[in-house]
């Protein structure tokens, strides 16, 4: 629970800082070098231009500017008219708004954060945005607000990686889809194994990185919550010096263990479904509260 408590501190004063149009702090996610939203967050290995100037013209200038993402999942997902999407962890909005515009009058989308000045931004952009198609709503991802199998596609950008209890989140997904519904998120992973003094750092996992998952573990986990057609899309590569980027200022040998790392971080797009024939051995566990204990944290692991 103290690293939720801790995530709805950074990403709350990030959200201040964007309305207040000071812009992103420098230790939001993706750890110490980014400057202020997408533009600027070109200084910044992970969120670093991630949206084209079609995609950023649809949407106000404080979502874009808000962006915290690592991917574009709104770019590689396929979203027909109609369809019902949930943003796991909206943020200020952006990936919410590029969905409605893609689901049209007839679709409907719903993004979900935990924490409330996010959801205010969020707000405040759908308002200015105009989109009428589009709700946000408070609330935990490893314990979604909504029915059983109401959703069509669930997407997500860097937010995964941040929950201290992934096991649960995607049995969540995997609840609150249709059957045939498709999960199409962005997230860091991590392919081989990293040092203890990344693994263990509060800050790095605050920051989008010390709770990424292993791609085989992203695989297995999601197997075991009942997905099918699992596939992972590298779209990003981390080098040493992106490494360096956003190692430094933790108080580690950055000299040490960037090269540790170097090529090891991946942002990734994960495509899954939900099969259409129901899974016995898959239980339904939605609606009760989170509980740390029974998850994983910086701490647990070390
Ligand atoms: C790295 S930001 C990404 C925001 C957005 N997806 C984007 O691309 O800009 C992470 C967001 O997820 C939210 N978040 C983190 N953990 C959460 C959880 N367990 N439940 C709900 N929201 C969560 C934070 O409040 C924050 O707004």
């Amino acid at each position: 629970m103290e690293v939720n408590e801790a995530i709805k501190q950074k990403y709350g004063e990030a959200a201040r800082r964007v309305s207040s149009g000071e812009g992103l702090p420098a230790d939001c996610c993706a750890g110490t070098s980014c400057c202020s939203g997408s533009a600027a967050a070109s200084c910044d290995p992970i969120t670093s231009d991630l949206y084209d100037e079609s995609q950023a013209g649809e949407i106000p200038d404080a979502a874009l500017k808000a962006s915290l993402g690592c991917g574009n999942p709104t770019a590689l997902a396929k979203l027909n008219p109609g369809e019902t999407v949930l943003d796991l962890g909206s943020g200020g909005g952006i990936d919410v708004l590029l969905s409605a515009r893609r689901v049209g009058v007839t679709g409907k989308v719903y993004g979900l954060d935990m924490t409330d000045e996010m959801l205010a931004l969020a707000e405040e952009n759908r308002r200015r945005a105009g989109v009428e198609n589009a709700t946000f709503l408070k609330g935990e991802i490893e314990a979604i607000p909504l029915p059983d199998s109401s959703v069509d596609v669930i997407i997500s950008n860097c937010v995964i990686n941040l929950s201290g209890d992934k096991d649960r989140v995607f049995r969540e997904a995997f609840r609150v889809l249709k059957p045939g519904g498709r999960l199409a998120v962005s997230d860091v992973v991590v392919r081989g194994d990293v040092p203890k003094e990344i693994s263990c750092n509060v800050e790095l996992w605050i920051g989008c990185v010390a709770g990424a998952l292993k791609d085989s573990e992203y695989t297995e986990k999601l197997g075991a919550a009942g997905f099918s057609e699992i596939e992972i899309e590298p779209t990003r590569v981390y080098d040493i010096e992106d490494a360096r980027a956003f190692l430094s200022g933790l108080g580690l040998d950055v000299d040490v263990i960037a090269p540790q790392v170097s090529g090891r971080f991946i942002s990734a797009f994960i495509r899954a479904t939900k099969p259409d024939i129901p899974r016995d051995s898959v239980p339904s566990r939605g609606g009760s509260a989170w509980t740390s204990a029974e998850g994983t944290s910086p701490t647990d692991a070390c």
